[in-house]
């Protein structure tokens, strides 16, 4: 896919596009005036059915593709487009038409985002483990921007850099476990630091990491012959102005969970290559921030390790020291997403966060509580929870905050030490609230529970079977908030929730 921004058409284009709602025969405000006239007359007197199964139409001599942008239930408008837009990618390359001409004169720069990042989504294919791959066809994009062309060309340039940044995301998750092991993870962070300006790295190994105390990843994972490791990413975009504003996001990186001793059933298994989702999306929004150069300090933690059967396996009633200090009983080894993120905060606030984000595939709880489109969220602070919807909404990524509910923390208590890892009820708020117990002194701290939309079993939105990418973008989009004057209410346009 190559995308031309131009102010007038080139005449080189073999089709033009255009989104029209379904149901009303209204043509979205993106449409240029000309294209409006042109198909308004076309269109003229047809009926709703015929939309079903229009594709194409000859209009003075040029392929029309029409796309859809109708409403959907719960869609948002800027996600109606990225849908179309997904949609005509799709469409164009498998027609093999060479260059296809948008009028997006009249378009408002947040729709051209949109749907650039839809067209971006159809490039993605996962085809690593296939014989046989399939080439698709190239297309080029003209879009006709009119007095839009530099803001456009600038905005092009900022969805490059979050679709590479959300396709490193999808490629690290889709990877089965045996090709990507903690090592291995260890090498791709180290490979990006590398090419990334301004990105500096710190690995600890497990020696390193029980020498310091952290003892949650080795818990977790030494019963693994492919041992554990903390990557520690810093960035500072602030070119040493003042600022006390340091994000830190911390990922969950379980390279596989099978569960441990007290082993998953097979049916859910599979799916656990998954489960360092949290990881890869802090990694891939590290890159982006950097590459992005926004003005702000940030640090990406990753916890990386893999939850295996061994003879060294941790043992259910075994007890450990975490870094603060709290000793914790293992009471279900499959609870071990928490354990290493009770290092990953530790070494937030080690590094001097003054707001962290963790991102974990942490619960299957959040599964069944919020599905697939929504990810569930627990704040300490207001400003940052509100940020987290806000920044979700522009990014068409759906959060939905999630109560630390106190009556619910004795539920963590342990008889010989001063927690165990599972609670008693509420299986997502259980987990929240143990990471509370490890969060580092005065830090705005917000979880984000990814377990159910970070990897999808069906197609979904622009999305195939497996990695979404859910969350790169809302995080790029925090940092540049949180750059822009800090999260506070009087600083964002943004409205209340
Ligand atoms: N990685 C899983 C959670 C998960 C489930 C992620 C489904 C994605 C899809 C996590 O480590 C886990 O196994 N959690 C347990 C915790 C329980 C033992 C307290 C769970 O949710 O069942
Ligand atoms: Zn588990
Ligand atoms: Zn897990």
């Amino acid at each position: 896919m190559k995308l031309n921004i131009i102010a007038k058409e080139s005449g080189k284009s073999n089709a033009q596009a255009l989104f029209f709602v379904k149901k009303s025969v209204q043509f979205s405000a993106i449409l240029s005036e000309n294209g409006e006239k042109q198909v308004d007359s076309v269109l003229n007197g047809m009926v709703d059915g015929v939309f079903e199964d229009l594709d194409f139409l000859e209009i003075d001599g040029k392929a029309t593709i029409f796309v859809n942008a109708a409403k959907e239930r719960g869609i948002s408008s800027l996600d109606h487009l990225r849908m179309a837009a997904y949609r005509l990618a799709q469409r164009a390359s498998k027609k093999q038409i060479p260059v296809v001409s948008l009028m997006l004169a009249d378009a408002a720069p947040e729709q051209f985002k949109s749907i650039a990042h839809g067209l971006a989504y159809a490039e993605y294919k996962f085809d690593a483990y296939k014989s046989k791959k399939k080439e698709a066809f190239q297309v080029t994009f003209e879009i006709v921007a009119g007095e839009h062309t530099a803001e456009f060309k600038k905005i092009a340039d900022e969805v490059a850099v979050e679709q590479k940044a959300i396709v490193l995301a999808k490629n690290l998750i889709n990877t089965p476990a045996a090709d990507l092991t903690p090592a291995d993870f260890v090498e791709r962070a180290k490979t990006i630091a590398k090419y990334t300006e301004g990105l500096t790295i710190k690995v600890r190994d497990m020696k390193q990491l029980e020498k310091e105390g952290f003892m949650g990843h080795v818990t977790v994972g030494k019963g693994s012959s492919r041992p554990p490791f903390m990557v520690t990413l810093s960035y500072d975009g602030t070119k040493k102005r003042t600022s006390a504003d340091h994000l830190a996001i911390v990922g969950k990186g379980l390279c596989f969970d099978t569960g441990g001793l007290c082993l998953k059933p097979p049916k859910s298994m599979p799916e656990m290559i998954s489960d360092m989702s949290g990881a890869a999306t802090t990694l891939a929004a590290i890159q982006a921030i950097a590459t992005l150069k926004i003005p702000l300090k940030v640090s990406a933690v990753l916890c990386l390790a893999e939850n295996a059967i061994g003879n060294t396996s941790v043992l259910p009633g075994d007890i450990f020291t975490a870094k603060n200090g709290k000793t914790v009983m293992v009471d279900n080894t499959d609870a071990e997403g928490r354990l290493v993120l009770s290092d990953g905060l530790a070494e937030a606030g080690l590094v001097g966060a003054s707001h962290i984000v963790d991102l974990a595939t942490l619960t299957g709880a959040m599964v069944r509580a919020l599905g697939y489109a929504i990810a569930g969220f627990f704040s300490n602070d207001d400003d940052l929870a509100r940020a987290i919807i806000n920044c979700g909404e522009d990014c068409c990524e759906k959060f939905w905050s999630m109560p630390l509910e106190e009556e619910y923390a004795d539920g963590l208590k342990d008889k010989f030490a001063d927690l165990k890892n599972t609670g008693s009820d509420a299986g997502a708020i259980s987990a929240a609230l143990f990471l509370q117990e490890f969060l580092p002194a005065d830090t705005a701290w917000a979880h984000l529970d990814i377990a159910g939309t970070a990897f999808v079993d069906k197609r979904w939105k622009y999305t195939d079977y497996g990695a979404t990418g859910f969350g790169v973008q809302t995080l790029i989009e925090l940092a540049r908030r949180m750059s822009q004057g800090g999260l506070s209410e009087a600083n964002g346009s943004y409205e209340t929730v």
